[in-house]
This record gives structure tokens, sequence and C-alpha cells, in this order.
């Protein structure tokens, strides 16, 4: 993937920017092949009827290997249409795939599996609270996330980077983990830079994104996360880092004016309930 843009771009990450990738053939992300941790894990499935997501697909090639193996039912999605083209050509008569050009935070539907391979890194940094919304959203219960993340920090994105450290309070209890490990079997260039995910929804408990006002500093937005996870039910909080969102994991439904009073210490923060 081509490190070509500044930090602060992220609002940038859109159709246009993922499109002109396709559209010059600067693709440096494309391996040309299934990524080996993910065709080993397709490998021990037993059932070929699952519904399958592949979220930001490109070439997917994993989609490929799925149809060799017999699965009956994929969607694979992108917001390129450049590629989306292409790939619809593709599979124009295989009636076991559908390919849609779409926004992944748009997209409704109900999936036994997603499998993420290199989706989670594309996106602003930002949209990560919103990225365990959406998936654990469109996952049927019992479903399951399974792919790979980076473990390695890049200087500048896309990819963006980061660490199991990270992933773990970010997924915690809106998913039961099943796996997060280094991969064994990644393509060399990636090789111990990968995580192997296998993420199980939670199926009892509530996700929730909220939009976060007037929050600065990292200062406030961990205060404010304390005084949510104090609340009755709340199992998790993450605020995203620009303090914009954050996804709270309740056991129950949670009151949205008790959460307000909770956080509106000085009165100057607001938070409201996001629905796309
Ligand atoms: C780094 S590429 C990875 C493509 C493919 N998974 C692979 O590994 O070759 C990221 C992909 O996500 C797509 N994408 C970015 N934002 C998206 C969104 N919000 N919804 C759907 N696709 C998106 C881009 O168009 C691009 O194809």
């Amino acid at each position: 993937m081509s490190n070509d843009l500044p930090n602060n771009a992220e609002q940038q990450l859109d159709q246009n920017y993922w499109d002109a990738k396709y559209q010059t053939k600067a693709t440096g992300w494309d391996l040309g092949l299934v990524s080996p941790p993910i065709k080993a894990y397709i490998d021990t499935l037993q059932d070929k009827n699952i519904a399958i997501l592949i979220p930001g697909c490109g070439n997917t090639y994993e989609a490929s290997y799925l149809l060799e193996q017999g699965f009956t039912n994929i969607t694979v999605i992108d917001i390129a249409p450049t590629l989306v083209k292409i790939i619809e050509e593709k599979f124009i008569t295989n009636t076991h795939i559908q390919v849609l050009l779409g926004d992944y935070f748009q997209h409704q539907g109900r999936y036994d599996l997603i499998i993420e391979q290199t989706f989670f890194c594309a996106l602003p940094p930002s949209m990560r609270q919103k990225y365990v919304w959406k998936t654990h959203d469109l996952l049927a219960e019992n479903g399951i996330l399974a792919g790979l993340l980076f473990n390695r920090i890049f200087n500048l994105g896309p990819p963006f980077g980061g660490s199991q450290k990270e992933y773990e309070p970010l997924f915690y209890s809106a998913f039961h983990f099943l796996n997060m490990d280094v991969a064994y079997n990644s393509i060399a260039p990636r090789a111990n830079s990968e995580l192997f995910i296998e993420l199980q929804k939670n199926k009892n408990v509530t996700v929730v994104l909220y939009a976060l006002n007037g929050i600065k500093t990292a200062a406030v937005a961990q205060e404010i996360s304390s005084e949510i996870a104090k609340m009755p039910a709340v199992l998790n909080t993450s605020i995203n880092i620009d303090f914009t969102e954050i996804v709270i994991v309740s056991e129950t439904v949670l009151d949205l004016k008790e959460l307000q009073k909770t956080i509106a210490t000085d009165g100057a923060y607001t938070i409201t309930t996001i629905a796309l």
C-alpha cells in the first residue's frame, strides 16, 4: 500500500481516493493470491452454505478461493467503482457470489462470517470504533470475524497499523476472542507483522456507537470513559482517537439521558446516538 498521504488526510480516504488507486493501478497491497492464513482458515470450515461477507474486498482472491472450495453464499463489497466493475465481470456467471458497490458502513445484511483482509488498516484510525460497532451489527448470532490485522506501526498510512495491545480493549466484550495470535503463515514481506484473528460476536450484549461533542483532550476523554464505565450494565467503552465517537458495550440498552448526565460534568460535552 502506498504511504503517500499525510496523517491529517484521513478525510480524503473516500471513494475518489480508492478509485484513483485502481485507475492508476497503484495497488501495492494486492497479493495476487489468497492470503495464506485466510486460505488455511477457510480450509477448516465445514459448512459451505454459511453467509460470508468480504468488506473492502479489492480483487478478492479470497472469494475466488471460497468459490473453488464450493462455498455457495458469498457477498463482496467495495467502495471503488473501477474495481467493482472488474470483479462484477469476473464473477458474472457465478450465482454463488454477490458483488456490491458500496460503503461497508451503510451496508445492511446478516452474515455468519466476515473476512478481514487489509480493510481495517485501510480505514482512518478514527473509524476503528465504528468498525467494531458495524461488524458486530452485521454478524448473525455466533457469527465470526476472521482474518488479519497488522501487528506493527507504519509511519504514514494507509495502511494504518496497530498492535494486539490496542486491539484487545477495542474489541473487548463485543466479541469473544477465539484467536488473536501472530500468524505463522503470512506471506514473506508480512512475516511476524500480522495477527490472525477469530472473534465471535457476543450475542448477549448491546453495542452502540455514539457521537461525542466538545471533547478536546485525551485526559477529558479518559475521564468520560471512566465515568461511563462505572454505569450499571456497561461492559466496555472505547473512544476514537479524535474524541468524536465512542462505542459502548452494555448488557442492556442504556438511557441516553443518563449517559448525557454522566458525561456532562461541566455542561460542555454532549453525546448522541449515531444512526447510519
Ligand atoms: C488496502 S485495499 C485492500 C483490498 C483487498 N482486501 C486486498 O487485500 O487486496 C482496501 C480496500 O477497501 C476499499 N474501501 C475503503 N473504504 C471502504 C468502505 N468504506 N467500504 C467499502 N470498501 C472500502 C478500497 O476501495 C480498497 O479496495
